[in-house]
């Protein structure tokens, strides 16, 4: 294989924030395309047709306008055959290197405007996942809450504000990506506090509800909002913005199923009505920043925001009452995440795995119903 036929992750993510004239091609089964692509790139589902010796559809595929073309598959190795094809056809096509589940690392941020706060939220996207974390700086002192990747990224966010990271929270005991908190907090000196609950079991800080967490001249908030796990918290900054974990999404709500039987889903199904009807009762323009996305996140530096009126107007669950709600969430569960329960027990233990992280986190986001 021609070494020059492949491309980095690193590499596509610049070009593509850059606006590089290239076509992505997923050639992956349309199924896994749909759960989860590059933001912008075209599905050409070659994979089977190319495991039998046969171009399929790639035998039709001209790029657009001539571009040059990135193709993308699982691991970066079916893929590789498809560009070798194309390049056979005269057209310039790469391999991404390590496929799907190496994208599944990149990140990029956004910062996310406050208009009473003096705190600087920003937003960084796990691109390739849907993931959302949050540095939160003031006055030389940093928050970092469901951190998601590599914790030097934090780190150097942190440095580029004059911030050192003295606290570091989660939200709760995630099941669909590994914790990068304790890291975080031990390679900072950080605080690391967890909400109360008897699954970790590492040393933290238990944080009680209503406790405030103090930093920069500024205030988070802890309130209890249980229903996705039962020890899921919430966070409000300064009275202005609220970290919902994965309580509320932007356009629809937690799951509660994860490591639960039928009985103990419906028990959270029944908690999470009382916590969404309480949440949605809190002030309309309370900006809602959530801890996933299910859409892939585009490079446009937008944060994904909005006020709670505008969430509360597109999920109508919100509007049930709590028979109506337990029985809509249980009825439409989705899929379990892949390796959750691995995921689940990492993060329990606060363990990061010695292997590629990446072996275990592939696939998108879905703690969402
Ligand atoms: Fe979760």
């Amino acid at each position: 294989m021609n070494h020059k036929l492949e491309i980095d992750t690193p590499t596509l993510q610049a070009w593509l924030e850059n606006g590089h004239s290239i076509e992505v091609i997923d050639i992956r089964p349309r199924v896994d395309y749909e759960a989860w692509h590059i933001p912008g790139s075209l599905n050409v589902d070659a994979y089977r047709a190319i495991y039998a010796h046969s171009p399929g559809p790639l035998a039709d595929y001209h790029p657009q306008d001539g571009k040059q073309v990135v193709a993308v598959c699982y691991v970066g190795q079916t893929s590789k055959i498809a560009a070798q094809y194309l390049a056979s056809r005269g057209i310039e096509a790469l391999s991404l290197t390590g496929g799907m589940q190496a994208w599944s690392l990149t990140w990029n941020t956004a910062e996310v405007p406050l208009a009473q706060s003096k705190a600087e939220i920003v937003q960084v996207r796990r691109t390739g996942k849907g993931c959302l974390s949050y540095l939160v700086a003031a006055d030389r002192e940093a928050v970092v809450i469901d951190p998601s990747v590599d914790p030097q990224v934090y780190l150097d966010l942190a440095a580029q504000r004059g911030c050192s990271i003295v606290k570091v929270l989660d939200t709760h005991i995630h099941a669909d990506h590994l914790s990068r908190s304790r890291a975080l907090a031990e390679l900072s000196g950080a605080a690391h506090y967890l909400p109360k609950q008897d699954r970790a079991h590492f040393r933290h800080q238990a944080l009680e509800p209503g406790q405030a967490i103090a930093f920069g001249g500024s205030q988070l908030e802890a309130i209890h909002t249980p229903g996705h796990t039962f020890e899921s918290m919430s966070f409000v900054l300064d009275g202005e913005a609220l970290f919902s974990g994965d309580t509320l999404f932007l356009d629809s709500v937690g799951r509660p199923d994860l490591k639960a039987s039928r009985e103990e889903s419906e028990a959270r199904a029944r908690a999470l009505h009382h916590t969404l009807q309480n949440l949605a009762s809190m002030r309309p323009d309370l900006i809602i920043l959530p801890c996933h996305t299910s859409q892939p996140v585009p490079f446009d530096q937008v944060p994904l925001m909005s006020p709670l009126e505008t969430v509360a107007d597109k999920v109508e669950a919100l509007r049930y009452d709590q028979d109506q709600f337990v029985s809509w969430i249980l009825d439409r569960i989705p899929a379990n995440p892949p390796n959750y329960e691995k995921i689940v027990q990492l993060n329990e233990e606060g363990v990061l795995p010695a292997l590629d992280p990446t072996l275990l986190e592939a696939g998108g986001n879905m703690c969402a119903v």
